[in-house]
């Protein structure tokens, strides 16, 4: 049984409750952040706090909770639930009240919630293998930047991928591809890495960014700009990125092969300088 926070305290799992009036529970008026745990270490959990704490700004959320109160709340659920490898789930809410879809005139109380998740990251068959996906249409709102819980589309999405027979979905919008159904996307074209740029149509990636860095550091060529389907049945590499995944190979794309079909190697070059950047700051 774990042991999970809930708005101030750690009880055991079974024991923590959230209101049926909990807007976060209504109308998805929530915020969460996934942050991994390597080795019992966090990984990069000052850029996941930022990014929590933008979220939330960008819907008035108020939480009281001080960045160091998070950065405890973390610590304290990997050492009361001995966690080594996995991942931790926050979610901040709005709060409780009568349903409404206007705010309440007084901010409300936040409510807080965060637990532990056991996930095997380093050595999974994704990792060494790759994954096939699908290219699907975005019907998401268009303001992806924001991580809200409003995650019925990317289920439909996996679900739909699921169904073609492929591990995950790659979401189109306008005729260019936006990013993953969790993750951020990326395809090695003429020797030269593509991902899309920053907009309000895809999440800043914590994960993107660490391999923006290790692309520079080593050297790699790479363009920040939208790129279609098309392309990337073309390109000699694909891969995604995410907390939870690290960067897992591409080497399927809606059936047809990516390059030779396995992974290769820009993408092993970047896991292998992900996992040093990850070892650096565990
Ligand atoms: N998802 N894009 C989307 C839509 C995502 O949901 C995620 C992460 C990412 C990658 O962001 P990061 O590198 O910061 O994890 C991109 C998390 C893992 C999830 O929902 O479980």
């Amino acid at each position: 049984m774990r042991t999970v926070y809930i708005n101030g305290e750690y009880v055991a799992e079974n024991e923590a409750k959230v209101s049926v009036f909990d807007r976060g529970f209504m109308f998805a008026d929530s915020i969460y952040e996934v942050t991994a745990v390597h080795r019992g270490s966090l990984i990069g959990i000052s850029q996941h706090i930022s990014r929590l704490r933008r979220s939330l700004s960008e819907i008035g959320i108020c939480l009281k909770l001080t960045d160091s109160d998070l950065q405890t709340i973390h610590h304290q659920l990997i050492e009361r639930n001995q966690l080594n490898e996995g991942l931790i789930y926050l979610q901040v809410s709005r709060g409780v009240q009568d349903r409404n879809f206007l705010y309440s005139d007084a901010p409300l109380e936040a409510s807080v919630v965060a637990f532990t998740q056991v996930k095997q990251l380093v050595g999974t068959k994704a990792a060494t293998s790759g994954i096939s996906v699908v290219g699907l249409p975005d019907l998401r709102w268009h303001r992806s930047d924001i991580k809200s819980t409003q995650l019925l589309y990317a289920c439909m999405a996996k679900d739909e991928a699921k169904r073609q027979g492929a591990d995950d979905a790659w979401l189109i919008r306008d005729g260019y591809v936006t990013e993953g159904a969790s993750n951020n996307v990326f395809i090695v074209l003429d020797g030269v890495v593509v991902t899309r740029e920053l907009s309000s149509l895809l999440l800043p990636g914590i994960t993107r960014d660490s391999i923006l860095k290790c692309l520079d550091e080593a050297d790699i060529n790479f363009v920040e700009r939208p790129f279609t389907l098309e392309e990337a049945y073309s390109a000699s590499e694909a891969f995604i990125t995410s907390s939870t995944s690290f960067v897992y190979p591409v080497v399927q794309i809606d059936g047809q092969s990516v390059g030779s079909g396995y992974p290769g190697p820009v993408t092993k070059t970047l896991q292998h300088l992900y996992m040093l950047q990850v070892s650096e700051n565990v």
